[in-house]
């Protein structure tokens, strides 16, 4: 194997963390298998014309990180255990490397974060007392959680203060507080025709009635939701602007505004779900900067992170968070003080930064082998998404589609599962790129799919 020479375009902060990032994501990725033995690091400082001393230490911080060993006289090799494996992940959601390719899941790219973990959790060891995480938190432990919140929000342009943020365990838990919260049995609910499918189950649970409304190129239709809110009642709207699930569309600044504008006049309170948000480098902005007195804003840290830390944060009036302060009480109540100490200490420090920069990279990297995949094909997708949405030629039902990839091995969603009416079957399905983590895997999966579309539907009871 040439020697290894990490990729450092696109990076920034220290070199040598740059080098040490890059390490690790090249063994996640599998691009450096375990045993690898890595460049002495007066040749890796050559190669990247950088001082020996920025390369030892980048190899010392791989050490403490457990991606790497040194062996006395013999060199730096990558661990053969280490801290990029997945261990004790709830079986239905294991990261697979072997049997079915999983394309049904819209979790980030895997590990990433572990080796991060690994420093963290020796900090606070070192740092103590430990006690305080086993408690209820106490006022300066939500002041500093918040205050972590406040800065995460406002990468987005969102801007507030302690009594408007809530921390949620996630962004799952924040929609179904914010719903606690807003909405009373029988009430309406709009959400874009296709949605993000735990909302419907939620809607249900809580006795809401759901009306769908139609969708365009980019996202939710104004005119549609104008003319829907004419004297329908509606409580309030579920929506995802930015990288909307399942369709990926991105809603420009004109179509935020009328939105805003149209639940000024109906009285609408929106439920703003933006847990892509920070991956698309150039977002407009959140809907909810316009008409931050009506809206709920929901994130998390799932996308950029890992969803294993189950942090969320809901900003809303002051009023309105207080009530889903309320949901969260009486849900769970509250999330694990450790979880959000390690994400506020990644925020605090530009740990959070560089992780997001890196699922940034891997997600485009995905996305171009995908689209080098269906380069022939009517493909939605976004450059820093994690999915994309494939509306399938004519003759194929996206039912009889899925059916014939999970004959062959992959995993994947039909749109009609993001119906809210379940009459409407749209022609389409969602691939998500980032499940799997090996991109081997990935590219194996995407050709399965082309070929599948290349023969054409096998099996005429499948047939649109
Ligand atoms: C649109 C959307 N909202 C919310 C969530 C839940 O995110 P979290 O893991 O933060 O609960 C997901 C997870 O896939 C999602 O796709």
């Amino acid at each position: 194997m040439a020697i290894w020479i990490p990729t450092l375009a696109g990076r920034s902060g220290p070199k040598y963390l740059q080098i040490v990032d890059a390490l690790a994501e090249d063994i996640v990725s599998g691009a450096l298998p375990p045993g690898t033995r890595l460049p002495p690091h007066r040749d890796l400082a050559y190669a990247l014309d950088v001082s020996p001393n920025t390369t030892s230490r980048a190899y010392r911080a791989g050490v403490a990180r457990a991606l790497i060993r040194g062996e006395v006289g013999r060199g730096t090799f990558v661990r053969t255990t280490g801290g990029t494996s997945l261990p004790g992940a709830p079986a239905d959601m294991r990261r697979p490397t072997a049997g079915a390719i999983d394309l049904s899941r819209n979790l980030p790219c895997p590990g990433l974060a572990a080796p991060a973990l690994a420093e963290t959790l020796a900090a606070l060891q070192r740092e103590g007392p430990l006690a305080a995480f086993t408690d209820y938190q106490t006022d300066s432990d939500i002041a500093r959680h918040t205050d972590a919140g406040i800065a995460w929000l406002n990468h987005a342009g969102i801007a507030a203060d302690r009594r408007e943020i809530v921390v949620t365990n996630g962004a799952q838990h924040g929609i179904l507080c914010a719903l606690m919260a807003v909405t009373r049995p029988g009430d309406l609910l709009l959400t874009e025709a296709l949605t993000y499918a735990p909302v419907k189950a939620m809607a249900d649970r809580l006795a809401l009635k759901l009306a769908p409304v139609l969708l365009d190129d980019e996202g939710l239709c104004a005119d549609a939701l104008d003319e829907m809110c004419r004297g329908c009642g509606a409580k309030a709207l579920y929506l995802t602007p930015t990288l909307q699930t399942p369709t990926t569309a991105t809603m420009k600044p004109g179509r935020r505004a009328r939105i805003a504008e149209i639940a000024e006049r109906y009285n609408l309170i929106l439920i703003e779900d933006d847990v892509f948000g920070r991956l698309p480098p150039d977002r407009p902005k959140p809907i909810a900067t316009l008409v931050p007195e009506r809206a709920v804003y929901i994130t998390s840290t799932s996308k950029c992170l890992g969803p294993g830390l189950r942090v969320g944060f809901v900003r809303a009036s002051a009023s309105l968070a207080k009530a889903i302060h309320h949901a969260v009480n009486l849900t769970c109540w509250m999330p694990a003080p450790l979880m959000v100490d390690i994400a506020a200490r990644w925020i605090r420090d530009g740990t959070a930064d560089r992780l997001t920069d890196a699922q940034r990279r891997h997600a485009a990297d995905r996305q171009a082998i995908a689209r080098a995949a269906f380069a022939d094909h009517d493909v939605r997708a976004d450059p820093y998404g994690l999915h994309l949405w494939l509306t399938l030629p004519a003759g194929w039902s996206a039912d009889g589609f899925r059916a014939e990839a999970t004959a062959r091995g992959v995993q994947i969603i039909e749109g009609g599962a993001f119906a809210v009416d379940p009459g409407t079957r749209p022609n389409a399905v969602r691939l998500c790129l980032s499940h799997e983590p090996d991109k081997a895997r990935l590219a194996q999966g995407l050709e399965t799919l082309q070929a599948i579309l290349s023969d054409g539907p096998q099996d005429p009871s499948l047939v649109l």
